[in-house]
């Protein structure tokens, strides 16, 4: 039987994986390509190791591949045989030239954008998936239509909100899915194609609609106003540990008020991912380029805070390990930017790790899933690091702990056994407030948990 329509998608990564996995499980009468420039990245798609773990995507994607759902790197025929076309391709942020440090590197994206018009001998559907900053639908829009060709290519803007760990979750359940198109009739015609997609699966009143920008825009918006919660909450632990309050119990009263809800306090050493911090960048650059300086100080903020966040973390654990780490063994709990995930990208533990090997610290990592990522992300900085897959041998005889990611596995571990494995006087840094700081204490360590006093038996 024919599938009654070809969707493509070009990024096989952390998004347009999971995202055509999950349209390919839902709607068995599409057929559902993903193909990507990296063949590594496709073989493992078509292997039993996925590229990416991700609770809940084995079994998705095991349902539909070879059914309706192919992986492939072959890029020219996936464009010819479509008629909607993903793109997620990378985002990350320019590391060079104007906008450094602060606007999208779209290079990925444009090359994206000229491949489709080269390849391309039919009328296509063209689904933004990567986040990009605003009004990228209408410079995709130009590329698309500039040459000397009778073909139409209709530009919709539909975010991811999926969060890493709970992608699986939030694509069969999503709070609402977004959809934004041009207001003439073609761009409402093509925007109707894709909620008939979502419709499969997703209820009719979580699908929303607006113009491309506004919903370009809410993309960036809806992760700086998360990642400014988890700022907010950071900078008032801060101020709890002077002022001998406990940041978990302010967290907790101020979370109650149904105005605010409880989501998203959980002071930590700071807050990583390929999303938030990107986003924000490009929302404070969006903003100076439209001289709105206030604005984009207001926003940049965000960020700062978080740097501060994990700077404010390595001095203290500087100064409570008697003002020099030089020799002393330091073990990471977790590399990950959060629990689930093995992806570490902008993890606030690569910048910590960093940092206590500029302070000639031996560091020895350990995490359930981000071993390889965390040698990606360390190869080349100075100094002595190893890995070791089990948190408690890990340990072994080092002076600190610090925990860089909730990890479910690390509050049962037998501290006990780790302490007496350890050297004396042994530290704690909990950065993610996930252990029992009370038990811990009364084996013998000290101590030291985000935004609340610091228990010690100096
Ligand atoms: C985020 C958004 O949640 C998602 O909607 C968007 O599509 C992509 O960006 P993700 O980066 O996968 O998703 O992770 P998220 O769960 O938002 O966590 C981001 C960071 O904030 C993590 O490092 C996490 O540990 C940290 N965090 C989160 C806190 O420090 N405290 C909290 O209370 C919550
Ligand atoms: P994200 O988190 O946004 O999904 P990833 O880096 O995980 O980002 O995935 C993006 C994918 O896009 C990568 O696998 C990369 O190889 C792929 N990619 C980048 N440029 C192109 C291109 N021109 N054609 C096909 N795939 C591309």
């Amino acid at each position: 039987m024919p599938f009654k329509r070809n969707i493509l998608c070009i990024g096989a990564g952390y998004v347009g994986g999971p995202t055509m996995a999950m349209i390919a499980f839902k709607c068995p009468q599409y057929k559902v390509t993903v193909v990507d420039i990296n063949p590594e990245r496709i073989a493992q798609w078509n292997s039993d190791n996925l590229p990416i773990y991700e609770p809940g995507l084995d079994q998705v994607v095991r349902a539909a591949r070879g059914r309706n759902l192919f992986f492939s790197t072959e890029i020219e025929k996936g464009i010819q045989e479509s008629d909607v076309i993903f793109v997620s391709v990378n985002t990350p942020t320019k590391t060079f030239g104007a906008g450094a440090g602060m606007a999208a590197d779209l290079q990925y994206w444009d090359k994206t954008a000229r491949e489709i018009r080269k390849y391309s001998r039919s009328n296509k559907i063209i689904v933004e998936k990567s986040t990009l900053p605003v009004k990228t639908a209408q410079a995709m829009e130009r590329i698309l239509t500039c040459a000397d060709t009778a073909l139409c290519f209709d530009v919709l803007s539909n975010p991811e909100f999926l969060a890493e760990g709970t992608a699986i979750q939030n694509l069969e359940n999503p709070d609402r899915v977004l959809i934004g198109s041009a207001q003439s009739a073609e761009g409402i015609c093509a925007r109707d194609v894709l909620v008939e997609i979502y419709a499969n699966w997703v209820p009719r009143e979580k699908i929303i609609t607006s113009n491309i920008w506004s919903s370009e825009l809410s993309k960036l918006v809806a992760n700086a106003f998360l990642a400014q919660r988890i700022s907010s909450v950071n900078s008032i632990s801060a101020l709890c540990e002077k002022a001998d309050a406990d940041v978990q119990e302010v967290a907790r009263a101020v979370g109650m008020d149904s105005r605010v809800g409880a989501k998203f306090l959980n002071a930590s050493v700071g807050f990583g991912g390929s999303c938030f911090k990107k986003d924000i960048l490009n929302l404070v650059y969006i903003c100076r380029y439209y001289d709105l300086r206030e604005v984009a100080d207001y926003w940049e903020g965000v960020v700062k805070i978080n740097e501060y966040q994990k700077e404010r973390f390595i001095l203290n654990m500087l100064q409570v390990m008697f003002n020099t780490l030089a020799g002393k063994k330091i073990c990471l709990f977790g590399f990950a930017f959060k629990a689930d995930t093995g992806d570490t990208r902008e993890s606030p533990a690569i910048q910590i790790a960093k940092r206590l090997m500029e302070e000639r610290a031996e560091l020895v990592i350990t995490d359930p899933k981000a071993i390889y990522n965390a040698e990606e992300d360390l190869k080349g900085a100075i100094g002595n690091v190893t890995y070791v897959e089990d948190p408690c041998d890990a340990a072994a005889g080092c002076c600190a702990i610090a925990v860089m990611t909730e990890w479910p596995l690390y509050k049962n571990l037998d501290y006990r056994e780790i302490y007496r494995k350890m050297a004396k006087p042994a530290f704690i840094f909990d950065g993610r407030n996930i252990l029992d700081h009370e038990a811990l204490h009364n084996m013998g360590f000290n101590v030291f948990p985000i935004g609340k006093p610091p228990l010690t038996h100096f």
